[in-house]
């Protein structure tokens, strides 16, 4: 056994090789499964006591030589890499053109972002709908203006089949799917027979906020729409409520934030009043709650509706909605590294 050992020691102090493939041939010769210095440790398992010790010594020489050997060899592969002269580095890179998101979906995320972080979940429903989600269950009386033709498009009569003027059809849609506690917000995009003008479009998108619960207050729909309008607008915005109607809350009210553009103190943009309407909201009427089989003795909730492209308008300071509509590049390009 000793022979062989110094048989191979001396071979492996001799090898040489400018072949990465003759190099692994040896690795594997040499510490493969059935490689030699394998074969030897397995055999110094049976050798004689009296004889581990010199056999031993001389069997890790035999393997530190080996080792150090193969490593050698790696290292001189890795230093003669050589560098292909036809392909110039300095050349610059194919250009990446960087596209930007609409401003619509930069306000839409933001507002998702800030209810998700209330707890609120994410809903949707589909654009073309009946007029029970749309009207009859949000109690609007039959004789409402927004059922007719001049504010709503029909797609068929009798039954109606329309699309939705608003998202609060997704609430009527989640309350008659979800026992409460319900929180959850919905965006999506909403049509309305409207000319198209610097301040309105036939096509828009809302989000809708519904939040019902038992011992769900005033309070709470003050507090959350407080906490949203300064994550959006920014920690100094005031805000302030005013009583309104809408059929599907009771109490209703209008929000308005400080204005975004001077802080309250009066500008173009605000009209010179300080503030800016941003949304509708209320507590959700027993009405709609009884339509849909929640119990309004036991349940109340609010609700709270806003215009997306108001929003955009309003924080970038665009002047006209149908830009956002167009898709210019030259426009939207402006937002690549927007919030
Ligand atoms: N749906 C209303 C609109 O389109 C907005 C709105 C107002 C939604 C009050 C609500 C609400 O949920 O409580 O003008």
């Amino acid at each position: 056994m000793i022979e062989k050992i110094k048989r191979l020691v001396a071979e492996v102090a001799a090898f040489e090789t400018d072949s990465s493939e003759v190099a692994e041939e040896f690795r594997v010769r040499l510490f493969g499964k059935k490689g030699e210095i394998t074969v030897l440790f397995e055999q110094f398992k049976e050798v004689p006591v009296q004889d581990k010790r010199v056999i031993g010594q001389e069997l890790n020489v035999l393997k530190t030589l080996a080792i150090s050997k193969l490593k050698d060899i790696q290292e001189k592969f890795k230093k003669s890499f050589k560098v292909d002269l036809s392909l110039d580095l300095t050349l610059p890179g194919d250009p990446m053109p960087l596209g930007s998101r609409h401003p619509v979906s930069l306000v839409k995320n933001q507002i998702i972002d800030i209810f998700s972080r209330l707890g609120f979940t994410i809903s949707t429903g589909p654009e073309i709908e009946d007029d029970w989600h749309v009207f009859s269950a949000l109690n609007f009386p039959p004789e409402h203006p927004a059922r007719d033709m001049q504010d709503t498009f029909f797609i068929e009569q009798d039954p109606d089949i329309l699309l939705r003027t608003h998202t609060s059809p997704v609430q009527v849609r989640v309350m008659e799917k979800q026992k409460p506690p319900i929180r959850t917000i919905s965006p999506g995009r909403v049509f309305r027979n409207e000319a198209i003008s610097a301040r309105s479009h036939c096509i828009f998108h809302q989000v809708e906020g519904l939040y019902i619960d038992r011992r769900v207050s005033f309070a709470d729909l003050k507090q959350t729409l407080l906490f949203f309008s300064k994550e959006m607008f920014g920690q100094d915005t005031r805000i302030r409520l005013r009583p309104s109607f809408f059929p599907f809350t009771e109490p209703s009210a209008e929000m308005d934030v400080s204005c975004t553009l001077c802080g309250g103190k009066g500008c173009n943009v605000c009209k010179y009043t300080g503030w800016l309407e941003i949304l509708g909201c209320g507590m959700v009427d027993p009405n709609v709650l009884d339509n849909v089989g929640i119990d309004s003795q036991e349940f109340t909730g609010f609700a709270f509706g806003m215009g997306i492209e108001r929003i955009a308008l309003l924080k970038f300071g665009i002047k006209d909605i149908r830009l956002l509509f167009e898709n210019d590049v030259r426009f939207l390009r402006q937002f690549t590294s927007a919030l």
